[in-house]
């Protein structure tokens, strides 16, 4: 949930800024605070920043001095971070498939840190990154309404075990195991439900004799997109106290929505105003395939949006508008409801805000239109 006060420093900056919209706004120090904040409420866990969320170069490095280390997903995300003068030790790379060429990549460049979650990745592992360290990725339950992660990654937890042994046959170092909640899980017990049952197949891989140090909770880690959303207190509460259980391991995690989301608002121009069918559609510019492909995994447009107009007004006179982009796709619509003033009007600037994390990442230019360029605020 935005503040008052970095509403406020958006809404100055962007009545300010004399260019063309769309754009996006980061202020850096949010990133930091966000990190800080991780670190304070999570003193027994290291956090590896999941650059997929918000990969621009200004993001790697203003988390950098704050975070244990990174996830990365591919051969390009390495790249992104060594540039920074990031150690490679540092680097887990935790996209549990990855090709032979990206894992050799990673292996020539000194990352040693590989998720896996069947025989097949063990074998190109053995033989492109012989003797690294890998954790394998087991499936838990998703929290509902997240993204689901389980759907595509982890092997059952029946497998664990036996994919951990079979790791030490072929000459890697298998340190322990990792699993995704789904990202933005706001329901509490997925996070003790996983953490324990990891703990328990860390017991039964020690008792066959592997040495076993490494806990990696994932990302999903959520952000307040609406009121009833968990705050990090609530979910550190029931993580805590889980990871309490079994103290003997070192946890990390791989928050991305979590460090990413607050930080950006992305500022749009009304390019229509429309009535139809007892509807009225606002037509903005920016669209659906440059920012907000997250709506097709959440079916439901998650950010809150204001009028950079009314910003301080007294709230009033709303209305019910249908949100959409301004290519020609159907898809291209965000929401069915939002609620902005009643009178909106072409030249009006939208505020998109907490739009930070997944979103201009995605981004492609459909129909000739740009993704969003970016203005960082507070660097260091
Ligand atoms: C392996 C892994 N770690 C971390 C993340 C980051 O998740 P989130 O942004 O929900 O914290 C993801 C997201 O897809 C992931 O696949």
């Amino acid at each position: 949930m935005l503040s008052h006060q970095q509403l406020q420093k958006f809404a100055t900056e962007a009545s300010a800024h004399a260019g063309e919209t769309p754009y996006m706004l980061t202020d850096l120090e949010s990133l930091r605070e966000q990190c800080r904040k991780f670190a304070k409420v999570f003193p027994n866990i290291k956090l590896f920043y999941a650059v997929k969320a918000f990969s621009d170069v200004e993001v790697i490095a203003a988390v950098a001095p704050l975070v244990a280390g990174y996830d990365a997903a591919s051969t390009a995300e390495i790249e992104l971070v060594l540039r920074q003068g990031v150690a490679p030790e540092r680097i887990a790379f935790s996209n549990p498939v990855k090709s032979e060429a990206a894992i050799a990549h990673a292996h020539k460049v000194g990352v040693h840190k590989f998720s896996f979650q069947s025989r097949g990745e063990l074998a190109k592992l053995a033989k492109h990154a012989p003797a690294s360290e890998v954790y394998v990725r087991v499936k838990m339950d998703d929290s509902e309404g997240s993204v689901a992660l389980s759907s595509k990654f982890g092997c059952v937890p029946e497998e664990a075990v036996e994919l951990l042994l079979a790791a030490k046959a072929l000459g890697l170092k298998p340190i322990g195991l990792t699993f995704h909640v789904g990202s933005q899980a706001t329901e509490l017990p997925a996070w003790p439900n996983a953490i324990y049952r990891a703990q328990k197949l860390v017991g039964e891989a020690r008792g066959k004799g592997l040495q076993i140090e490494l806990v990696n909770l994932g990302g999903g880690f959520p952000v307040q997109y609406k009121t009833g959303d968990p705050r990090l207190e609530q979910v550190a509460a029931t993580v805590n106290d889980a990871i309490g259980a079994l103290a003997d391991v070192t946890y990390m995690a791989e928050p991305g929505r979590f460090v990413a989301a607050d930080s950006s608002v992305i500022v749009s121009s009304v390019i229509g105003v429309e009535d139809r069918e007892g509807r009225t559609w606002l037509y903005i510019d920016v669209s659906t395939f440059h920012a907000f492909m997250e709506v097709f995994e959440f079916h439901e447009f998650l950010h809150p949006v204001l009028s950079l107009r009314h910003v301080g007004q007294q709230p009033g006179g709303l209305k019910d508008y249908v949100l959409t982009g301004p290519s020609c796709d159907s898809y291209d619509t965000m929401s069915l409801h939002v609620q902005l003033p009643a009178d909106m009007q072409v030249g009006d600037h939208l505020l998109i805000t907490m739009a930070g994390a997944y979103t201009v990442v995605y981004g492609s230019e459909f129909n000739g239109f740009k993704v969003p360029p970016r203005h960082f605020l507070n660097a260091a």
